[in-house]
């Protein structure tokens, strides 16, 4: 299957993050996922613009796109910051815009592409018309605020829900990206389900294995 693979730097030694990433990178890593938290929208605080700025030459030397994930309130506000660093794709909550459609046009604008997300428990129906608009629709298969999780079983049912809405609409282009809890016992499910891009952060960085070594696993586990 080509699913393509962004680990999330979320539970990355930040002590050494530039060499995790290249990690990543060089086993395989197709985006970088970069989880921004602003402790209201979610309750940890995490990073800003600055790290997205310190990891774009790291990116640029395998033109490795960086994937930046927005979990904060009036996401409009940063974006300019965001694109400033060098994101390559920005995605916004459907909770956190007052105005939707200006917020996907201001990311486009920037000539970054925009992506659009939404909570488990967020009805898909409150996306669906913005899909023509954006490149990318994220499926949270976890509470959005921390690394580690459990993905959520009836994620499964909503990516392929997404899929089928997708392609019946002529859609297919954009990338139908998932969030949270994935490892290689459930990476092949997410894929089969009509995934493009699965987001993995702990089964990636964590202490039992390598970064390459958790990474080869996820490549064999989809076969
Ligand atoms: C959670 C983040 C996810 C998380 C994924 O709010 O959006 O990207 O870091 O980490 P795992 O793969 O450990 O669930
Ligand atoms: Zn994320």
């Amino acid at each position: 299957m080509n699913l393509k693979i962004a680990p999330s730097i979320l539970t990355a030694d930040f002590s050494r993050l530039g060499e995790q990433v290249r990690e990543a990178i060089n086993a395989g890593a197709d985006y970088i996922h970069i989880d921004v938290m602003d402790g209201y929208f979610v309750p940890p605080i995490t990073i800003g613009p600055l790290i997205v700025a310190a990891l774009r030459p790291i990116a640029d030397e395998t033109n490795t796109s960086l994937d930046v994930h927005l979990m904060i309130e009036n996401p409009e506000r940063s974006i300019p910051n965001f694109a400033e660093a060098g994101a390559d794709i920005i995605t916004v909550h459907v909770e956190a815009c007052t105005n939707f459609d200006s917020t996907i046009q201001l990311i486009r604008s920037l000539g970054v592409r925009p992506g659009v997300t939404l909570k488990p428990k967020t009805p898909l129906s409150s996306i669906s018309a913005i899909l023509p608009e954006v490149d990318l629709a994220l499926v949270m298969s976890v509470e959005p605020g921390y690394g580690g999780q459990s993905y959520i079983p009836g994620s499964t049912n909503r990516i392929a829900r997404l899929r089928q809405i997708l392609d019946e609409r002529g859609l297919s282009h954009v990338e139908l990206e998932v969030d949270g809890g994935i490892k290689a016992h459930n990476i092949a499910e997410v894929a089969a389900a009509g995934a493009s891009v699965a987001v993995v952060g702990s089964a990636v960085y964590n202490n039992t294995s390598s970064v390459a070594g958790n990474m080869a696993a996820l490549r064999k586990a989809l076969g």
